[in-house]
């Protein structure tokens, strides 16, 4: 910054935008001064009360399940921690597991000798950027419990070498960066002073745009006295602030925006008559994720059919496997476009939830979805619908909870009855590791596996389904 410029604070443009608003320009005209373009400071950050923008878009990885690590806990307190194997990245693969166990220890312990915030740990991960042997992955802890605060961290790794969120940003440019993340933050949330950056945690969780937008998320970078969940900043122009490592992933990341328009995938009509076949219908949620197509491997294989309900943002990181799911004759629904409890939003954000996420299954497919599940089974009767009915579950396998095939298997064929909608998630290795003996044992009772339109044909769009029989 030149010494004579104007203060960053009054060239920050600043926009607070919902999930589903364009996230606007933030590169601002500088029109607010008469200066030179030249002498201007760089724009600031813009802070977005949303998850992550649409367009953090990483190229999928596919695993099978023996490529994923699961470390699950044997009786009380019940932990399960997962991340993937990554065979080009040894060091970030090495990386993962020691945050992870950290969490697990932390959790174990108790911060500060406090017991833990939730009575369970769960912690997965999702593929932020994968570009030849560069590979970023996001690990999650989400708490079983509400009110217990998500931790959200990306680390980065190529070969031998891994680094941090925080080694993207140049040393030299970490605390310029965090004032005025921190001055938009104060801006946005119209309270000066009243939250601050923890700066060894607010650069804990750094990714890119496919623009090349840097975004910053600030979920638990930040004290203060409201829950700050899903606050993130987004910088344009970010090269001033990169390190070489933060300049090698923004390469990879940012990439053209496919426009190219999308051909309908032909779907194969099935017509089983639950009236009179023993059907069931099997459903995976929170997808499409690393195991989705070893899932979409072994339906395919048993000539079975099942349902998937998507999260918009997990569609756009891979919308090929999406068309597969359409092509192969699955259910495609949805699963909101960030899987939020739609009961904590208004009207207005629970339809904007619902559309966006239809329209990414549009322009994967040409087709919209079948139906909506509200994430956690959680709405009420003024939720709104847009138009799709609402399908729930009467057998839940717990898979994402004992994360084992053998119990996951046991809950399901112990629930499964002639009309079941079975709730599972393809996010879990575990899950597809059991997928294909609960098929097989299903087969042998004599059971078809339908998709939920198939076993619940013409259901009413505003209407809420948990199983036909
Ligand atoms: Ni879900």
């Amino acid at each position: 910054m030149a010494p004579f410029s104007p203060r960053p604070l009054l060239a920050l443009a600043l926009v607070v935008a919902l999930a589903g608003c364009s996230a606007g320009s933030p590169r601002g005209d500088g029109s607010s001064t008469a200066s030179p373009a030249a002498t201007l400071p760089a724009p600031g950050p813009v802070v977005l009360t949303s998850s992550r923008p649409a367009d953090v878009v990483p190229a999928p990885i596919h695993l099978s399940p023996a490529d994923a690590h699961v470390e699950t806990s044997r009786g009380a307190p019940r932990y399960a921690l997962q991340w993937p194997t990554l065979a080009q990245a040894p060091a970030l693969t090495k990386a993962l597991a020691s945050r992870a166990g950290a969490w697990r220890d932390e959790f174990l312990t108790g911060a500060g000798g406090k017991r833990p915030a939730a009575p369970e740990l769960h912690v997965r991960w999702e593929p932020v950027v994968h570009a030849g042997s560069l590979h970023g992955v996001r690990l999650v802890s989400r708490p079983s419990t509400s009110g217990a605060a998500t931790r959200e961290t990306t680390v980065y790794g190529d070969g031998d070498a891994s680094w941090s969120s925080e080694d993207l940003v140049a040393e030299k440019s970490r605390q310029s960066l965090l004032k005025a993340v921190s001055q938009a933050v104060a801006h946005e949330s119209h309270e000066n002073g009243a939250e601050s950056l923890t700066p060894s945690r607010a650069l804990s969780d750094v990714s890119f745009t496919s623009t090349g937008d840097m975004v910053v998320n600030l979920s638990h970078g930040l004290t203060g006295p409201a829950p700050r969940s899903g606050l993130s900043a987004r910088i344009s122009d970010p090269q001033r602030y990169l390190s070489a490592r933060g300049r090698q992933v923004r390469a990879a990341m940012t990439r053209p925006v496919d426009a190219a328009p999308t051909t309908p995938v032909p779907r194969p009509a099935h017509t089983t008559d639950c009236t009179r076949a023993k059907c069931i219908a099997l459903t995976f949620d929170d997808g499409p994720g690393p195991f989705t197509s070893a899932i979409l491997d072994a339906l395919e294989k048993a000539k079975a059919r099942a349902s998937f309900f998507m999260i918009g943002s997990a569609i756009t990181t891979d919308p090929g496997i999406v068309r597969r799911m359409a092509a192969a004759g699955m259910g495609v629904g949805n699963h909101t476009w960030s899987h939020p409890q739609v009961t904590a939003l208004t009207p207005d954000q629970v339809t904007g939830e619902i559309t966006r996420q239809s329209s990414a299954v549009a322009a994967a497919t040409g087709h919209e979805p079948f139906a909506v599940r509200p994430p956690y089974g959680a709405f009420t009767r003024s939720t709104p619908h847009a138009g799709l009915p609402f399908v729930l579950w009467d057998v839940d396998t717990e898979d994402w909870k004992n994360l084992d095939p053998t119990r996951t298997t046991q809950r399901a064929l112990s629930g499964a009855h002639p009309g079941a909608i079975v709730l599972m998630h393809d996010i879990h290795p575990s899950t597809a590791k059991a997928l294909p003996g609960i098929i097989a044992a299903l087969q042998k009772q004599g059971y078809t596996l339908v998709t939920v339109d198939e076993l619940l044909p013409g259901m009413d769009p505003s209407g809420s389904y948990y199983s036909a029989g």
